[in-house]
């Protein structure tokens, strides 16, 4: 054997470093350190029932992923410091209980712009599911529907076709749209997931800088080096997948090689796209009070009070501190839903004590997803759900009626 040949063999790679680290995690996690025999040098693989919240399926997706999508599913933009934010946020509201409640009282079901839904949960849209799964966005929807039909928002960067999604199974879909250049592209979309059953069209208007060579979202750009760039590629198709691929212009250079789809966005796009969708239309990403406000005057159907997950703008609040001065910014009449780090009941029994109709969660069906497939949704969902039962009850609020910001104290 060669020198090199030898060096080659016994060297320290980058990429077992890397790996090394990574079992360092997971072995970290307490889920995963209870799981271990004290008495012979060996992990195992929980079985699902065994997992008790949401956070113990993301040490189980962590340990089946690839490097590069468990990253793309946990990143933030530049520091993350809008993605810690927004789960920090939750230890600076306390509930405040009230009397004495029968839990069987407890009542969840509710209804946002014709959707019926048992809880006040949704999924937020999330872009190439197909990276956690083999079966996608479809495996996704037929947790979402096992899960007493929870409503599911399908991103318009999903890795199938919106109808493929669709036929998947029955519970209710909307559909998330990025803007497009020009109207008829939009309407093309728009049309589509109407006439495939979506009963909402959510326009998302932040991310509006994409990912170009410096972009914000540095974790996925450190993996590019490990040796996969498919998910940035897969995130960035467009909406290529629902949309006809025939005849399409290529985009416009733009200026400091921005990309993204928010670059020459203003109100009367949003006007005309608006008038051209026949169902609910809503947007996603307000955070002010003011933007609340020109909503409404816009006739906007309903708001997503959203940073993105973290994702698009570092060094903004956490979507829990402006929820209530976005809620005041519409005076009562449009609703409004936030996302944004919910894990738990109680992080959803504060956002409806805040004023939100209901919450949307991004990444806890996609960790469901990674780790048990359309079982994992539908098991992490119902985990969500129950635990917001549990809140209600001890908190002596059986209704989503009787929940009121009297419920907590705020330390923001
Ligand atoms: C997103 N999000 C998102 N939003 C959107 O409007 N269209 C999209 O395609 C995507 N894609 C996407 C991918 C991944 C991996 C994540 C984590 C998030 C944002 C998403 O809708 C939502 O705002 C956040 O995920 C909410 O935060 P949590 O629940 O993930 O903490």
């Amino acid at each position: 054997m060669g020198n090199l040949e030898n060096q080659w063999l016994t060297s320290l790679t980058r990429r077992t470093a890397i790996r090394s680290l990574m079992t360092g995690f997971v072995a970290s996690t307490p889920l995963l350190r209870g799981q271990q025999d004290p008495y012979r040098d060996h992990s195992r693989v929980p079985a699902m029932r065994e997992l008790v919240n949401a956070f113990d399926f993301e040490a189980i997706a962590f340990a089946k992923l690839p490097r590069d999508a468990y990253d793309y599913t946990a990143l933030g933009v530049e520091d993350e410091f809008t993605l810690r934010r927004n789960r920090q946020a939750f230890a600076w509201v306390e509930l405040i209980p009230r009397g004495i409640v029968d839990a069987n009282s407890v009542v969840t079901a509710t209804e946002v712009l014709g959707t019926q839904m048992a809880f006040p949960i949704m999924i937020a849209p999330t872009a190439s599911h197909l990276s956690l799964h083999p079966e996608g966005e479809m495996g996704t929807h037929e947790g979402a529907t096992a899960a007493s039909n929870t409503p599911y928002i399908i991103s318009n960067n999903a890795s199938f076709p919106v109808d493929k999604i669709a036929k998947a199974a029955s519970g209710p879909i909307w559909f998330q749209l990025y803007p497009k250049e020009t109207l008829e592209d939009n309407r093309e979309l728009i049309e589509i997931a109407q006439d495939n059953g979506c009963k909402a069209i959510v326009l998302t208007y932040d991310g509006a800088a994409g990912n170009s060579a410096t972009g914000p979202r540095e974790r996925a750009l450190h993996d590019r080096h490990l040796g996969s760039n498919r998910l940035e590629q897969d995130a960035n198709n467009g909406g290529d997948k629902t949309r006809a691929t025939q005849g399409r212009r290529p985009p416009r250079a733009r200026k400091y090689g921005l990309t993204g789809s928010g670059v020459g966005l203003d109100w009367k796009w949003v006007d005309s796209v608006r008038a051209v969708t026949k169902v609910p239309f809503l947007t996603k990403g307000i955070l002010t009070g003011e933007d609340a406000a020109a909503c409404v005057e816009h006739g906007v159907n309903g708001i997503v009070v959203s940073n993105h997950g973290g994702r698009a703008m570092d060094y903004g609040p956490a979507t829990l501190e402006v929820l209530a001065e976005v809620v005041d910014g519409t005076q009562g009449r449009i609703p409004v839903l936030v996302d944004g780090g919910f894990r738990r009941g109680t992080d959803v029994l504060k956002a409806l004590a805040l004023g939100a109709k209901a919450v949307c969660l991004g990444r806890v069906p996609r960790w469901g997803l990674a780790a048990y497939g359309p079982a994992g949704s539908q098991r992490i969902l119902e985990i969500v759900q129950g635990k917001l039962v549990m809140a209600m009850a001890a908190t002596g609020r059986p209704t989503l009626a009787s929940i009121d910001r009297t419920l907590v104290r705020t330390d923001f």
